[in-house]
């Protein structure tokens, strides 16, 4: 099977994306915006195609940089049936899990493999080569890209089936997103109460302060063992964010994540959690999913 690796999307990741692989290998590149299929070949030396076609006839491997799944589909459809089996596509479009799934889907009937690589970090990263690959497939599979997965990014996990590298990368991007809603509401609290900005920072960034702890002991330690005896209570967590909420009316500051998480510790009050560890509140979506969260 050919070594040539094709390249469908040249936009500024697929850029970053084709600098990658062309210093591993022969790249081929397809993009429909000619003004920057014809920068990124001149920029990295790649060849451009005229069509899908083009590229699917010269490669064995594929991978994907499209802006909407909508377009990750059209392009697997018309790709599948023209590669060879046991050909590979890598889909590093930032799209959903079900997305995925379901390129595997048109995939799949061609022989023809896929797996998800989500790129955790942004462009400039990607150029220098110090990206994170989020990777979900087939074990299999996984191995058998790992020539351009290497080319791609030296930091790599692999998380489970078919789109899991995906929900990786959403939900790492949801928790930066809502983090940071609650850190600029914290930041306003702070400089309407005297705490200057900086010593908000000194403070959070402490291995026992509010950013990381609920991460490293309440998620890890107790979360995912299922203990919640001792440690602060559910009804002590809830009179603390009553005093954040306080505070916040005092200084005439909107909140909205920190009003909205302190409501979660009402239900748990009201659900029997007021005495275990405020962890607890855990339980809440065990008992909505009927899924566990402990290990
Ligand atoms: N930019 C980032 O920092 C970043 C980081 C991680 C992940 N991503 C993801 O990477 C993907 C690409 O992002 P981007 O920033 O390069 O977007 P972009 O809009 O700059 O580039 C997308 C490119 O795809 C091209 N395209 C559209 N239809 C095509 C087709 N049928 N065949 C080939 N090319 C086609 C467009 O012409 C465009 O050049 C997105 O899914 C994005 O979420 C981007």
């Amino acid at each position: 099977m050919s070594d040539t690796i094709g390249l469908f999307g040249l936009g500024n990741m697929g850029d970053a994306v084709a600098a990658r692989l062309a210093a591993h290998g022969p790249v081929i590149g397809y993009d429909p915006d000619s003004g920057r299929a014809t920068e990124a070949a001149g920029k990295h030396g790649i060849r451009l195609a005229a069509d899908l076609a083009e590229v699917a006839a010269a490669v064995g491997t594929v991978v994907l940089s499209l802006p909407t799944p909508a377009i990750s589909a059209r392009v697997v459809a018309d790709l599948a049936p023209r590669l060879a089996a046991g050909s590979m596509i890598v889909e590093t479009s930032t799209v959903n899990p079900s997305d995925v799934q379901a390129l595997g889907a048109l995939a799949e009937p061609y022989g023809v493999r896929l797996i998800d690589a989500a790129i955790l970090s942004g462009v400039k990263q990607m150029y220098e080569g110090t990206s994170m690959l989020l990777i979900g497939g087939a074990d299999a599979d996984v191995a058998a890209a790992a020539p351009v997965l290497d080319a791609l990014a030296a930091r790599q996990k692999h998380f489970g089936p078919l789109g899991s590298g995906m929900a990786a990368k959403v939900i790492n991007n949801a928790v930066a997103h809502a983090v940071m809603v609650v850190l600029v509401e914290a930041g306003s609290m702070a400089r309407a109460t005297g705490v200057s900005g900086h010593d908000l920072v000194e403070l959070l960034i402490g291995e026992d302060a509010g950013l990381t702890r609920p991460l490293t002991h309440r998620f890890a330690e107790r979360v995912l063992r299922g203990e919640y005896d001792g440690g602060m209570p559910t009804e002590a967590a809830r009179k603390d964010s009553t005093l954040a909420l306080g505070l916040a009316q005092d200084a005439e500051i909107p909140l909205f994540a920190i009003q909205a998480a302190h409501s979660v510790y009402e239900l748990g009050l009201a659900e029997g959690l007021g005495r275990s560890d405020y962890a607890s509140i855990a339980r809440l979506w065990e008992r909505w999913t009927g899924r566990p969260l402990h290990e």
